[in-house]
Order: structure tokens, then sequence, then C-alpha cells
């Protein structure tokens, strides 16, 4: 039987897959010799049957102060309770136990925009000194400790990594905003987070010039004041010491420049604080189904085992390596593999500053040549946008790869086989990682010395992770069968948010709900932990992701949710209604685009829309500007007053928009549509080739709402 939703659509578990299998590519004999993780074997220690003790082999790789004595605790599901007794220091486990072996190494090499400024390089020993230095002054002068939150809006700077670690030093979990977020953003996570302190920056090189940016911290202090939180103290450091970049004055008594205070604390030591494994060591504030970002609390012990394992298997990272992942720490990708994966195995990590196509479209091959890196790490928007600026870029600069990551959106395998053949040169292996912020580190993705690559398929689970894909009905697809279904995994794992911070029925609710067969139930084997996106599994036991099945629009590999959007569009006093809608992009996979109608006595016209696009902007920020707002007098709807974004979904893409007799009012359909897309038609704007998997996403987008 068919099954059927109350739109009469037919559920997403049985649209049919239309993927064409692609070939499957093996890692090169030169790459395979100096793995990491070579030896077949490890598939016999990460079974099943080996729950969960398989990740004690994570957990080895750090220095513990006390060893755990129970692996997993299940008894409060879905709490999990990873390493339980151990107690550790996140800070000392990435820069002092390095210190005897690798203090003249290079922790960090920082890279600036412009091309002519020198590479800040900082040793394991200066990182430790800055450390300890920064957490001196964050104990004595801004008076915090241990479980204390921080919010951090920090550019692309060494000083955020030091101002991570002196945290960690301290057991104060920080809280990093994305540096483009807006003022107001950054506000509300500081609400939420219950941060006195903000640590931000005067300002930055961004696309060629300088941005100012400590105006967003007195944005982000006045609206969390105007929300009912007081920031006692904003620690501003100066890009360039001594020279402040920004207009904003300084606020006598709140904020402090943090070069000058560092001066009373030249030499300062701080002892590490040794944490229980189950401390939280950072939250990760994330977009969701509901307006308001959530916190993904992430704990010590079991994050800092799942980033340092899977950082020395599956990004083959050795202490001589070279490695580059150019992302921003401000997301989840750079904690884990800028920071605390690779620190905790000794690497070497590129940061860079600026945007990866500036001044010209070779600049981050000339990098790669320059500083002779040899792991590369970035996401399919980059490498769609490095591609389309230059596709032959890479061939004229002398770098030799021997691993290549993508992470935070599916990839099309046309961009794959660039990515594999222009930027890798054939030599390099190309790992899909597939995971999320709060799964803390890679779910899906191949071995590289061991499991063959597949253009746009992150391959099988990762070691000791078990995904199931269940239809809408909780039954599970039959695994290799191609179907696309919801994507869950089936077992606890180190790297896994401990709760949303300070909304634990939230945290229930959104990852474990809709799969949970007994809620009373005290087993793991009950609670599948829900991704939100949707899969497919081929008969080689490889996933593909298709995309969210949750109101989340991944633009260029960040996550927005649209009530998000929604709830922005409906601060402009004429908006009345707003539905947000993923468009396709060439180069962004996504872009958000808005339809509003307006309350009666406002007219439609540019005002409306630039006040829209605004609002998003300052609200959230640049990277949430919608491509589109379309204004119409009325928005599909059901009877039961449901707006229809998967009918304006389709208008925006082209995409047929089935069948609309069951709305209420389905003849605004066609006004819509003929405005949109003649509109669309006039810009030359019509999308070439929609993907399958795209469509599928259109059906079934914002079916929940
Ligand atoms: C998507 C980023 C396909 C997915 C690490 C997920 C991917 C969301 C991949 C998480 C991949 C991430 N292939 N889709 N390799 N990696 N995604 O929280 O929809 O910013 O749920 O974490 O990005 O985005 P987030």
């Amino acid at each position: 039987m068919t099954q059927t939703n109350q739109d009469g659509d037919v559920s997403e578990a049985q649209i049919a897959s239309h993927w064409r299998e692609e070939e499957r590519i093996h890692p090169g004999a030169a790459f395979i010799s100096q793995a990491n993780m070579a030896d077949p074997s490890v598939f016999e220690r990460f079974t099943e049957d080996r729950f969960p003790e398989y990740y004690r082999e994570y957990a080895d790789l750090l220095t513990w102060d006390k060893y755990w004595h129970t692996t997993l605790d299940t008894s409060e599901p879905p709490f999990w309770k990873w390493f339980v007794g151990g107690k550790l220091n996140a800070s000392y486990n990435c820069v002092d136990r390095h210190l005897d072996e690798h203090r003249n190494k290079a922790a960090f090499i920082w890279v600036s925009e412009l091309e002519d400024e020198e590479d800040r390089v900082i040793t394991y020993q200066e990182l430790y000194v800055r450390v300890n230095e920064f957490a001196a002054l964050l104990r004595d002068f801004a008076g915090l400790k241990a479980g204390d939150r921080v919010t951090l809006h920090m550019p692309m700077m060494p000083e955020l990594p030091v101002a991570m670690l002196a945290c960690a030093r301290l057991g104060v979990i920080h809280s990093q905003v994305f540096g483009g977020f807006s003022g107001a953003a950054c506000g509300d996570r500081i609400v939420d987070s219950g941060s006195n302190t903000l640590i931000t920056m005067d300002g930055y090189h961004r696309s060629g010039g300088m941005l100012d940016h400590k105006v967003k911290a007195d944005e982000a202090v006045a609206h969390a004041e105007a929300n009912g939180a007081k920031v006692d103290k904003v620690l501003v450091w100066r890009r360039y010491k001594g020279q402040y970049q920004s207009e904003s004055p300084m606020v006598e008594g709140r904020d402090y420049f943090v070069d000058d205070l560092l001066e009373e604390y030249t030499g300062r030591r701080v002892e590490p604080v040794s944490m229980p494994a189950e401390a939280p060591l950072f939250l990760m504030y994330t977009s969701g189904t509901t307006a308001k970002p959530k916190g993904a609390q992430h704990s010590t012990g079991g994050y800092l085992s799942y980033v340092a394992g899977t950082s020395k298997y599956y990004q083959d990272i050795h202490p001589g390596d070279v490695y580059w992942c150019m992302a921003d720490i401000g997301w989840i990708t750079g904690h884990s593999y800028i920071v605390y994966g690779p620190l905790s195995v000794a690497a070497t990590s590129v940061m860079y500053e600026g945007v990866p196509n500036y001044p010209d479209a070779g600049r981050a091959w000339r990098i790669a040549e320059r500083l002779d890196v040899n792991i590369f790490h970035t996401a399919p928007t980059t490498i769609r946008m490095l591609r389309k600026a230059g596709p032959d870029e890479p061939a004229k600069y002398d770098y030799h790869f021997k691993h290549m990551t993508t992470v935070g959106e599916p990839i099309e395998p046309e961009v794959w086989r660039w990515y594999y053949e222009e930027v890798g040169k054939k030599e390099a292996v190309v790992v899909d990682t597939y995971w999320q912020t709060e799964t803390g580190g890679f779910l899906g993705a191949t071995l590289p010395a061991l499991q063959a690559m597949k253009p746009g398929s992150c391959g099988p689970g990762a070691l000791g992770i078990f995904p199931v894909i269940y239809d809408e009905d909780s039954n599970e697809i039959d695994p290799g069968s191609g179907k696309a279904g919801n994507i869950c995994v089936t077992r606890p794992w180190p790297g896994m948010m401990q709760t949303v911070w300070g909304d634990p029925d939230r945290f229930v609710e959104t990852y474990f709900r809709k799969f949970n067969k007994d809620p009373d139930s005290k087993s793991w084997r009950d609670w599948p932990y829900f991704t939100g996106d949707g899969a497919t599994q081929s008969e080689d036991g490889y996933y593909r992701i298709v995309g969210r099945v949750d109101d989340v629009i991944n633009v260029a590999g960040h996550r927005l949710g649209t009530k998000e959007l929604e709830s922005a569009a409906l601060t402009v006093q004429a908006v009345s209604e707003a539905a947000a809608v993923p468009a396709i992009d060439e180069l962004r996979g996504r872009v958000p685009e808005m339809y509003v109608s307006l309350k009666p006595g406002y007219e439609a016209g540019p005002e409306i829309v630039a006040e829209v696009k605004g609002a998003i902007s300052t609200i959230i920020g640049p990277i949430a500007r919608p491509a589109h707002v379309w204004v119409s007098a009325d928005l599909p709807k059901t009877r039961s007053g449901k707006i229809m974004r998967r009918v304006t979904a389709a208008i925006s893409n082209f995409v047929d928009v089935g069948d609309t007799t069951t709305l209420a009012n389905p003849e605004v359909v066609e006004e819509i549509r003929q405005a949109v897309q003649s509109a669309k038609v006039a810009a030359g704007q019509v999308p070439k080739d929609i993907p399958q998997a795209m469509i599928d996403e259109i059906r079934r987008f914002g079916e929940d709402a």
C-alpha cells in the first residue's frame, strides 16, 4: 500500500531515487603505505558486539589525569555519559603534552588575507605561553572559573584558538559565534548561554577591506541587555597590536584591550584544571526547526576522544604533515578539525584569515605551494566557487596533496571529479565526511587507505557508527535498497552532543522523539539518533545524503532555519506572513528566497523588498540574505491555514507544483508562479538541470511546519 500524508502526497520514503551508480576509485599505493590506519583488522575491532568498548581506542589517544571506570553509562536515555570517572584537561591534551617532543614545531601557521603580510607561525611552546597568559587574564581579571560560559565573537585570527584553549584550561565553557554573524545574533547567544564576558576583535581583513568588527560587540551587548542579560566585560583583541582598527568607541569600565591587559600577565602559568570527562567543553549554536538557535553542548572527554581518533584515522594527520582546513573556526568543522582534533594529534594546522579567492583564484593554491600543505579540507561550496573562478589554476602551482576532505553539503559527482582530478592531481584520496554540529565528528566517511572513494557518497558509517534508514512510519528501509528515508544512528558515540544547552526537553524532542518506540525505555536500543537528513544506501553499503528533511536550508554548508528567516522577515512593519524556501544555486548549493504577504494598507514595492533583505542581514547576518523577496497578496495555504512552502519552493525552482486542488486558495498559485518565473526568466535565472534530489527535497519541504 502506498502511504500518503494529509496533503495527498507520496511520503518521502516512497520516493524512488534515480542515482546513477558512480564508479569506485581506489587509493594509490603511496597513500596506503604511509596511512595511519591501513590495517583491515580495525573493522574486526569495531564490530557491533564490541560496543561500546571499541571507543577505548580513541580515548587512549588522550592523556588522562584519571582513567575512567565506565566506558558508557546509558542509565538516563538519551543522555549518554562517556568515560565516566575519567578526568582530563583539553588544553593540556592539545598543548602541554606535546612540548617534550614538539616544542619547536608549528602548531598553527596563520596566513593573512593580505599577501604581503607575514605569516604568524605559532610553535607549541609559543601556544603554551599565550594560552597560559590569557587563561591567567580570564581567571584573574575577568573572574572566570570552571563551568562559567564565555561568548567569543572572533574572526579567523590565532587569538581565537588561544582564547578557546585558555577557556578549556580553566574548565570555562566557550561559545564561539561565527564572526560573520550579526551583533544581534551574537547577543541572542550571549543571553541563551548566560555569558557575562564577550571576547572579540577590533577588525579583520575580508575581501580586500578592513572590516569593522567591534561595532558588532556594541550591538551584541545592547541586544543582550534588551533581553535581560548584562555583559560586564568586553575583551577586545587588536588585529594589529596597539593600533585600533574600529570606529566604535571603547566603553569605559566595560571594554578593555587585551594586548594592554596582557602586559600584566607576561610569563604567568596556570595549572590546567582537571575536568570530569562529562564536563562541557563548549557550546556551538545551530539552527533548527524553531526560530531560536540551539546550543549544542559538547563534552570534554567524549568529544576530544572522538575528534582525536577521527583526525588520526580519517584525516590521516601525522605530526609531520601540513594540514589545512579552509573553514571558519566559528563552525563546528573548525572546532573539531582546525583546533581540537589536529592539536590533539600534534599537527601543524594552517589558518587563513580571508576569502579563498582573494586577490585571485590562485590564492589557495599559492598558499598550499608555499607552505607545502599536504592535507587539504574544505566544503563543496568553496570547491564550486574555485572551480568556477579558476578551473585551471591548481595545475599552475607545485603543491601535492595526499589527502583532501569535503564537508558540509552533498557534493555533485561532477564537482567531486574536478576536486579529485584538478585540485588533487589524481594523487590525493578524497574523503567525503558527513556529520553535523550535533555529532561532534564524522558519522559517515571512508577510511581512506581501506575503503574506495565514490563520488557523491560519503561512504559507510564511520568506525563504530551504525546508521539505519527509516521510513516515515519508523520501519527500517531495506539496507542497500537505494530508497530514500530518514537517516538515524542506532547507538551512542563519544562525539555526540550531550544536550541542548538549558533545554533538555528540546534535545529529546528534536533528535529522538520521532523514532523512539518507548519513551520509558532504559535501553539505548530504543533511542536511535535522528539526524534530520534524508539519505539512501546503495548495495555496497555507501550512503548518499540527499539533504535535510526538516525546516533547515543548507546555504553554502551553513544551516539556516526557515523559522529564523521568517521571524526576521516578520520584524518588518509591513509584513504579515512570510515563508522561506530553498532555491538551487550553482555555487552555494541552496540560497534562501522569501515569500511574503503584506498587512492591509501596505503596497508592494522595492522598498519592502529591501527592508526584508536588510532585516534578515541585520538580524542573522549577510550569509542569510535572501536572493529574492517575492511579495504577493496571499500565500498558498492548506485549509487549516498552513503555508505550503513546498508549493512556493517548487515555483522558485521551476519544478512542477504538483496537485494544488486541496489548497484553500489554489488560485494564488498560478498568479505567484507567473510573477516569479517571468521575473526569473527575464533575469536569466532559470536553473539548468534540477537534480532529482532537489525535486525530492522540494516535494517534502516544510511538511512538518
Ligand atoms: C549536511 C557541518 C552531504 C547535512 C559538519 C547535515 C552533508 C548538515 C555533509 C550539518 C556531507 C554535512 N554530505 N551533506 N558530507 N556534511 N552535510 O551542522 O544536511 O553545519 O545535517 O555541520 O550539513 O551541518 P552542520
